[in-house]
């Protein structure tokens, strides 16, 4: 079959493909622990749901504006102003199917083929592919001094010619690291100095922990006018826990916006109207949900890292937001596809390896699913690599046996 030359470039996404893995063993009644997850398990905020209630009550659900309805963009708007200290009207708004097809219609609009999109290391898995659908070269760059953190010179040594984006993830997917307000000042002045767009992927903003403030792109920008080269993406997948919604959205200058607004017009039309009403719910809604998924997030996080920390071998650094852990696993095996393969296969834990974020010998542990099933993933794991471990381990009243080394 001849497929096209983008269709041969792009792999499934990886972790949908655990996802599924996960579903079929856990059919089978496998007593299969998932932490590599990427989504809050709390429920959706009331307020999303009694909004799309009302909606499909109306009997009738029609197709949406192609950028977003006006309620959601007032909505957007309210929470720009709120959380970014900036007022913008409905043209500089866009609303999409979840954050993800808000990066997709960017990219689409500023890239040509051939063009470069540069983004830190560690990165989120779907960065080079996305690059790769519009026929661009994805450039990741990792930090110089081998931390989780980015200095400007890891970027800037990178920019040529052809780059014409950069994409900043703070709180990062999958370290949890929230890079400091020192870089994503010195980012934003680079990229606006150089003209290049900057995409804010701020989906993980209000997920931050240890008394950790907010940081505000637009603070540090010089010009904020209609040549404005900042688009900031964001949505309500993590925060209120929609992950289902799959609406997100993106802030830029008019023309931009218009020119994602068309691309993404022939591509989807607008999200569903009724998805679109149960964002305005959660947005305009009880906000108590968001801080209360951040506390527990918080606790969950310091139990994962407490018992990373008692296993011998393994390097964790402590995520200051998200739901994701990124620990060093090399000691015990730098292939972290072989590795994850060997803890779904031998004590039935589901791990994200570390290559698929641009970090082999790293594992991303989500710290999402409940405390239990955090004490034992890891005490699973634990005993799968600790060659000091006993021979047995019970998994209810399953024995497994020690039979490598
Ligand atoms: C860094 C990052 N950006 C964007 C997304 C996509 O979010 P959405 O569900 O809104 O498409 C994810 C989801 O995992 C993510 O981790």
């Amino acid at each position: 079959m001849s497929l096209s030359l983008i269709a041969k470039s792009i792999k499934a996404s990886p972790t949908l493909k655990l996802n599924e893995k996960f579903s079929i063993l856990k059919e089978k009644g496998e007593p299969v622990i998932h932490l590599g997850g990427g989504e809050p398990k709390s429920k959706i905020p009331m307020d999303a749901i009694l909004s799309t209630v009302a909606h499909v009550n109306t009997g009738e659900v029609r197709y949406a504006p192609a950028d977003g309805i006006p309620a959601l963009k007032q909505a957007i708007i309210k929470y720009t102003r709120e959380y970014y200290e900036r007022t913008v009207s409905p043209e500089h708004v866009i609303a999409s199917g979840g954050a993800k097809q808000a990066i997709m219609v960017a990219l689409q609009a500023i890239l040509n083929p051939q063009e470069e999109v540069i983004f830190p290391v560690p990165y989120w898995v779907s960065y080079p592919d996305m690059a790769r659908l519009v026929g661009a070269i994805p450039v990741p760059a990792p930090a110089e001094d081998g931390t989780f953190y980015p200095r400007l010179q890891d970027i800037e040594s990178r920019v040529g010619s052809y780059t014409k984006a950069v994409i900043i993830n703070s709180p990062n997917n999958p370290s949890g690291a929230m890079y400091s307000e020192e870089f994503i000042a010195d980012i934003v002045q680079f990229c606006e100095k150089r003209d290049i767009w900057l995409i804010m992927d701020d989906i993980y903003h209000r997920l931050i922990f240890d008394g950790k403030k907010l940081i505000n792109c637009y603070k540090y920008a010089k010009k904020l006018d209609e040549n404005s080269k900042i688009i900031v993406v964001n949505g309500v997948s993590k925060q209120y826990a929609m992950t289902g919604f799959r609406i997100g959205w993106a802030i830029g200058n008019k023309k931009i916006i218009d020119a994602m607004s068309n691309i993404q017009g022939h591509q989807t039309s607008g999200p569903s109207v009724l998805l679109q009403k149960a964002a305005v719910g959660a947005l305009n809604g009880i906000q108590s949900g968001v801080e209360s998924l951040r506390v527990t997030l918080e606790n969950n996080r310091n139990v994962m890292v407490d018992l990373l920390r008692s296993f011998e071998g393994v390097k964790v650094h402590k995520p200051d937001g998200t739901f994701y852990c990124f620990a060093d696993f090399s000691a015990y095996e730098k292939n972290s596809n072989k590795l994850s393969e060997f803890l779904i296969d031998k004590v039935q834990v589901l791990t994200v390896p570390g290559k698929e974020f641009g970090m082999d010998g790293h594992l991303r542990l989500s710290y999402c699913g409940t405390i239990k099933d955090i004490q034992e993933g890891i005490e699973r794991m634990k005993w799968a690599l600790d060659p000091n471990s006993p021979n047995e381990l019970y998994i209810g009243d399953r024995k497994l046996v020690r039979d490598w080394s």
